[in-house]
């Protein structure tokens, strides 16, 4: 069985173009491979997913195994940091992906993605197979992009933009303690821009060169850092599924001895079965690694500051212990958007009937049309209600359509469209994930009630404009 490429895959990379979420970026230049620009729509629904996290993490923090609701504090560090910092953390030295070279078409593939790529020599066949393929042996090339400091680019001042947003915490945490009153076990959290010189970025944004973070790391005493490692990889899939993930496409991965990063005692990923998996395979959604204490003892060495934690409780001195759920914000939104697109034949009349899931390739039945529709969880909707006036030709309807969405857009993201008949405006919606649509008609002017239209059952009830702000809450909060 082939993955979804052709059939889902390119389908959703079309829309999220068409309708402003996701564009390459500088495209009018051509692009620039693994790079990628977020269009209003991507933006909100980026920035819905990192509330989310922010608010389950940081505000509103779970609640631990005795019952108490957990203590984080959230930071936002720099982009650059003295390059000291890697040394430290050892991304100087390893932070590498295996690569090979060809001598002839002096293409570079990922040493372990060969089986996977296209060589750029036609007929097209795998890198190595073509009779005038000479690779050379696998070599280490560090993902980190490099930039200069100052006027000058020499050795000296060059820095790293930062490959992930973990070690702005662990520079900080001597800070956090200081001055934020926190005690063991406690965490930081970070959400940010994070940059690696992919060999073969691919799959939309799946891996790019610059991506999105967000990372929380757990400094807990090392006797308790088992049973904090078990909570936080049941407790970060679980928040997955709260977002309306199914839990189908998710699983639990634990990595072999040989997998794990220089850093890990042990390491856990969350995995999605993304469009492009072969059926039955899944790619990392977020990782949960026990660090132990290699991070803080690294820059202690190396920043020859003390970063041990007194613990009054227990009247000790120790290095804390480290678990890290570490999760991509820009992977997230490919979920988010993976989980939600649908090619569906609905009735022509739209109020109500029977929802089909399209065949694809053939057309819909009879008294059936297609249509592509976000099902987003609507709290993570990037658009949360549009508002119509039924006819654009009809001022007394135009006029109260502009007061309600007046009044609703100082509670929601609202969009308002007078623009064709109103079964190609829902359509229009569908397209972009809106879970609601509030139309204005002669009733409306009679006596002040609208329909409100369900994007997925494509129902629609009648109710006042007085409660549409608390309908709206109760359907999109709960
Ligand atoms: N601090 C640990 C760390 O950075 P990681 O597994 O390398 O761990 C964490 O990265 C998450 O960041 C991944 O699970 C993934 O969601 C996201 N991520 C990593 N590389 C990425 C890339 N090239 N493009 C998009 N997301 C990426």
């Amino acid at each position: 069985m082939e993955s979804r490429t052709k059939t889902f895959m390119d389908p959703l990379v079309a829309l999220c173009k068409r309708k402003g979420f996701i564009f390459p970026a500088s495209e009018i230049y051509g692009g620039i491979n693994g790079f990628w620009d977020f269009g209003p729509l991507g933006v909100e629904l980026k920035n819905n997913l990192r509330d989310a996290w922010w608010r389950d993490m940081v505000r509103n923090p779970p609640v631990g195994p005795d019952g108490r609701q957990l203590q984080i504090v959230g930071l936002d560090s720099a982009i650059i940091q003295n390059p000291r910092v890697w040394e430290a953390s050892g991304h100087v030295a390893g932070f590498t992906d295996p690569m090979v070279d060809c001598r002839t078409c002096k293409a570079r593939f990922r040493a372990d993605h060969v089986g996977e790529m296209e060589c750029p020599k036609k007929p097209s066949r795998h890198p190595g197979e073509h009779d005038a393929c000479e690779l050379t042996e696998p070599r280490g090339f560090n993902l980190m992009f490099r930039t200069f400091v100052g006027a000058t680019s020499g050795e000296d001042n060059q820095a790293y933009l930062r490959p992930e947003t973990a070690q702005g915490i662990f520079v900080n945490y001597k800070n956090i303690i200081d001055t934020s009153r926190v005690k063991i076990p406690f965490g930081i959290a970070q959400v940010g821009k994070a940059f690696r010189n992919e060999v073969t970025p691919r799959n939309f944004i799946f891996r790019s060169r610059e991506f999105e973070q967000m990372e929380m790391e757990w400094f807990c005493h090392p006797d308790e850092a088992e049973e904090w490692y078990d909570y936080w990889v049941a407790a970060r899939l679980n928040w997955w599924v709260s977002l309306g993930i199914d839990s189908a496409r998710l699983q639990r991965r634990d990595h072999d001895a040989d997998e794990l990063a220089h850093y890990s005692t042990a390491c856990a990923d969350v995995e999605y079965s993304y469009p492009f998996n072969a059926p039955g395979e899944f790619g990392e959604l977020e990782g949960i690694a026990h660090r132990g204490c290699f991070d803080l003892t690294q820059h202690a060495e190396h920043g020859k500051t003390k970063l041990e934690y007194f613990d009054q409780e227990r009247n000790q001195r120790y290095i804390p212990h480290v678990i890290e759920p570490a999760s991509g914000l820009t992977r997230g939104v490919l979920v988010l958007l993976s989980e939600a697109y649908r090619e569906e034949w609905v009735p022509k009349s739209d109020d109500g009937g029977e929802i089909r899931p399209a065949v694809h390739g053939e057309k819909p039945p009879d008294g059936y049309e297609a249509r592509t529709v976000l099902r987003f969880t609507p709290r993570l909707a990037p658009t949360k209600v549009a508002v119509f006036p039924l006819l654009k030709n009809k001022p007394d309807l135009v006029h109260r359509a502009e007061e309600v969405y007046a009044q609703l857009r100082g509670h929601w993201s609202a969009f308002y469209d007078e623009v064709g008949a109103i079964g190609r405006r829902y359509r229009r919606q569908d397209e972009i994930g809106t879970p609601f649509c509030v139309t204005i008609d002669f009733e409306t002017l009679e006596n002040g009630t609208v329909t409100v239209r369900d994007r997925d059952t494509m129902t629609q009830v009648r109710i006042a404009i007085d409660e549409l702000d608390g309908f709206l809450r109760e359907k999109i909060a709960g």
